[in-house]
């Protein structure tokens, strides 16, 4: 049982030292070195230093000296084996099968292969015969064209037929029911194709080998999609379907998009909009998330926009982040509910497609967003639920660096907050003193129309915002409900919000705002100023810088 020394190194090229050492030990950053407390004797000052480009770590203090493998078996006690397996889970790797497996295993191997593509052939074959006739008029209903059947070698199953085909080629019956094809009856043990009366979509490995099948039925029969098992050739979650096909897109400079189903790779792909790639009926494995990572370094994972869609996109999210590495990350892309991409594609087109791509969010808004979607935010302690739940997932992160960027940034927006809800209370003991101001209900109309127009503004000038007391009721609603949303949302944009906003109660406010009286009042198109003017202008409005333009002074200065 011999691990090949490639894919050692392979491993000590994916996963730097210092994250296998800095989850143990406090490390620092020196120039190309990393430093901390020695874990292998007792120290007050740091001796131990791990250099992440040669792959060894070193103690100036008590001596020991090693590389990853050897810190595993050191700390955790860990044999060659396990230490091997620990760095491959831990780059996403799956061990390669000649650690596991002899000779006699690769033959068998090799022959499943040979049935597959055998099998594979078949079922082209009789897409294309009279016996086929049916499921060739079934994926021609669906959109698809003789180029795309034969890209992704779509196939039928007759109802019988296979084993037939397969004897005649000499192959035996164990290797059949190896490769999948054949199944074993409970009743009297004779073998059945497993296969009958499907169209049938061949998943391919890396190498374009054929591995698996997934089939559909042709009209209500159940189940819907029959999937291979496991076996010799094939390891449900260590597979993408479409993974070749994407990767001739990819280098198209195409996005890559990760979908649900097989019709939805196919559908995608042949839009010409993404490459695509699905796994296979489960929810991403780290094995997956690697192979993404190989073909691109931001792949758009496409969740339906329902309920289910919604707990999706979190699982994902508790998926990627404890293997997400510096440089690598994903966005996720909402689509209308209960419609899948191939649904998007036949109702609106390339062009909407396009659309829900363009909207996906980055990884950090889509945590932000899905987290804060699980709790009404306005009450103090279902806001301590939501930090703690939005901390938990970032101490998830198993990589050091992009652990740390994380944890910045959930900061930085959790003091936003902070000081958005401690606004709030001041401004009510401010009350009572407040003075009532010449053109100020004018002055905090001109905000909300600046930000409806300018919503990434917001943030920024949350405490200010927040401060601001309007005696006008719906007006000071609608402030609250921009900030909320904001808050909710950090991406979004103008028509975004005004579409919110409109579905609510607070509609008539918005459009009392963005109309044409309004717009005669403002010495400023919100709409047409450029991201710098309405700072300057939001700055002023605000009072945080002195007035240069007079706007809303008593004696107003023409445009
Ligand atoms: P869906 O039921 O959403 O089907 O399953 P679909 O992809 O939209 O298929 P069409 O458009 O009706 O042909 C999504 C994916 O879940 C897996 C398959 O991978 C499928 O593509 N699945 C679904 C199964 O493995 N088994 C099933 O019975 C159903
Ligand atoms: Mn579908």
């Amino acid at each position: 049982m011999a691990v090949p020394p490639e894919f050692i190194e392979d491993l000590r090229q994916r996963v730097p030292l210092s994250d296998i050492i800095g989850r143990r030990v406090k490390l620092i950053r020196k120039g190309r070195r990393f430093s901390g407390l020695c874990p292998f004797h007792s120290e007050k000052t740091p001796s131990f230093s791990v250099v992440d480009d040669d792959g060894f770590y070193h103690c100036f203090g008590c001596g020991v000296h090693g590389d990853a493998i050897s810190f595993l078996r050191e700390m955790d006690g860990l044999d060659f084996m396990e230490a091997v397996e620990r760095l491959a889970d831990m780059a996403g790797l799956a061990m390669p099968k000649s650690a596991h497996i002899d000779p006699a295993v690769t033959k068998k191997r090799k022959a499943a292969l040979d049935i597959l593509e055998e099998t594979t052939l078949f079922f082209e074959a009789s897409l294309r015969d009279p016996v086929g006739r049916d499921a060739a008029h079934y994926l021609k209903q669906r959109g698809l064209d003789a180029a795309t059947v034969k890209n992704f070698r779509l196939g039928y199953a007759p109802k019988s037929g296979l084993r037939r085909r397969l004897a005649d080629k000499g192959f035996s019956d164990e290797d059949m029911l190896l490769a999948g094809v054949q199944r074993k009856s409970d009743r009297d043990g004779s073998l059945f194709d497993y296969f009958r009366d499907r169209v049938m979509f061949p998943i391919e490995n890396r190498q374009g080998k054929v591995i698996a099948f997934g089939a559909r039925a042709l009209g209500d029969a159940q189940p819907k999609y029959l999937n291979s098992g496991d076996g010799p050739t094939f390891s449900k979650k260590a597979v993408l379907y479409g993974w070749v096909q994407a990767r001739d897109a990819v280098r198209r400079n195409l996005p890559l998009v990760v979908v649900e189903g097989y019709m939805d790779v196919i559908a995608v792909q042949r839009s010409g909009v993404a490459a695509a790639v699905a796994p296979l009926g489960t929810a991403l494995t780290p094995e997956q998330i690697s192979l993404l990572w190989k073909l691109h370094d931001e792949p758009i994972l496409c969740f339906d926009g329902d309920a289910a869609g919604q707990r999706a996109q979190l699982r994902a999210l508790e998926r990627i982040l404890p293997v997400l590495e510096p440089g690598r990350s994903a966005r996720l892309a909402v689509l209308p509910a209960g419609k899948d991409p191939d649904d998007v594609l036949s109702a609106s087109g390339a062009e909407g497609l396009r659309k829900i791509l363009g909207a996906a969010r980055s990884l950090i808004d889509s945590m932000w967003a899905a987290v804060a979607e699980q709790f009404d935010v306005q009450q103090p302690e279902a806001r301590a639920q939501f930090w703690q739940s939005v901390r938990e997932l970032v101490r998830s992160i198993g990589h050091n660096q992009v652990r740390g960027a994380y944890g910045d940034e959930v900061e930085n927006r959790i003091a936003a907050m902070r000081s958005h809800t401690r606004g709030k209370t001041t401004a009510f003991v401010a009350r009572r003193t407040a003075r009532p101001q010449t053109g100020l209900m004018q002055r905090h109309r001109a905000i909300l129309a600046l930000i409806l127009a300018h919503p990434a503004l917001v943030p920024a000038n949350f405490e200010a915002l927040s401060m601001l007391e309007t005696a006008d009721q719906p007006l000071d609603q609608l402030k609250k409900a921009v900030i909320d949303a904001v808050i909710r949302d950090p991406d979004l944009d103008a028509a975004a919000l005004n579409y919110h906003l409109q579905g609510s109660e607070l509609g008539r406010v918005v459009e009392d705002l963005t109309g044409d009286e309004m717009k005669s009042r403002l010495p400023f198109d919100p709409h047409a100023l450029a991201p710098d003017r309405a700072v300057a202008h939001l700055e002023e409005l605000l009072g945080l810088v002195d007035g240069k333009s007079g706007l809303f002074s008593k004696t107003r200065t023409p445009r």
